[in-house]
């Protein structure tokens, strides 16, 4: 695995994204390479409870990676959006053993909303969560319209999504969208301690309460469905025009098809 770095101890699972010159964006492999070690971590019996992090000190994940795009059709657009979804944030949402976010700076676009698929979120008081999908022409295409209206309401959701907006970590929490906020020092540890008391408890009936948490938010696919639609439409027209970022600049797409 080139992108991410995978630990054990004890009884707990580490994945890390390890792209920190990137702020840990997620390219097409380092999506892979997730999709594969949460799979492998689900079916390994000795592994109760997985903590998701990024490496570097200012980002967990500052969303989907942008230069990446740049290159893509609009048919590598559409699949980009369509695999991500199955293959990741559905497959993470999903998983029998609990994942735990520990957010530890920026988590951005695809990064809160992997961080939302996640069963439980920690984060650092210097993390800055948001979905700035608007700014850039697409809308939250991994799951992030549905998720976190779950979590925050739907007037709460609403404000994040349509400002396009970063909300500190306390915002985070005191709107539910984070169970808890440490010192950038102690987040691990506050990690592995829900970890640990998870590992006590019986893993069956641990798969089996997520299984119908999620059952219960299931009748949500034609939100999903609505996602997905108009973004794989628009992810490759749009998502260069608004350029915010320098690295943008020289960006070309090269569009194979009208729509
Ligand atoms: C690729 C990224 C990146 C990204 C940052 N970098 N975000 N590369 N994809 N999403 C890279 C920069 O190019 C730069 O590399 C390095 O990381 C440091 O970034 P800076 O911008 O120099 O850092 P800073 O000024 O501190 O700003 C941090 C930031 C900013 C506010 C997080 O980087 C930013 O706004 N990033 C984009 C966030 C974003 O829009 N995410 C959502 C993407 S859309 P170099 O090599 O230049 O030094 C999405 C959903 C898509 O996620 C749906 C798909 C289906």
């Amino acid at each position: 695995m080139e992108n991410i770095i995978i630990d054990t101890d004890e009884r707990i699972r580490y994945i890390t994204i390890n792209r920190p010159e990137q702020l840990n964006a997620l390219n097409v492999e380092t999506i892979a390479e997730l999709s594969e070690a949460f799979q492998l971590s689900d079916e390994d019996q000795d592994i109760r409870a997985i903590i998701l992090t990024g490496s570097g000190e200012k980002a967990f994940i500052a969303g989907a990676d942008i230069k990446e795009f740049a290159d893509f059709t609009i048919g590598q657009g559409k699949e980009l959006s369509a695999r991500g979804h199955e293959t990741l944030f559905n497959l993470v949402a999903n998983l029998q053993t609990p994942v735990i976010a520990a957010i530890n700076g920026y988590a951005l676009g695809g990064g809160l909303e992997l961080a939302m698929s996640c069963h439980i979120r920690i984060a650092s008081d210097r993390a800055k969560l948001g979905l700035p999908e608007v700014s850039l022409g697409v809308i939250p295409g991994y799951g992030g319209t549905q998720r976190l209206a779950e979590l925050v309401g739907k007037g709460r959701a609403m404000e994040i999504i349509l400002t396009a907006g970063m909300i500190s970590a306390e915002e985070a929490h005191q709107m539910g969208l984070v169970n808890h906020v440490t010192f950038p020092s102690g987040l691990m540890s506050r990690a592995e301690e829900i970890a640990r008391q998870i590992c006590k408890n019986s893993p069956r009936a641990i798969g089996l309460a997520i299984k119908a948490v999620n059952a219960g938010l299931m009748n949500k696919s034609r939100g999903y469905q609505k996602e997905s639609k108009p973004l794989e439409k628009r992810l490759a027209q749009r998502i260069l025009r608004k350029v915010p970022l320098h690295f943008w600049k020289s960006a070309r797409l090269h569009l194979q098809e009208t729509n």
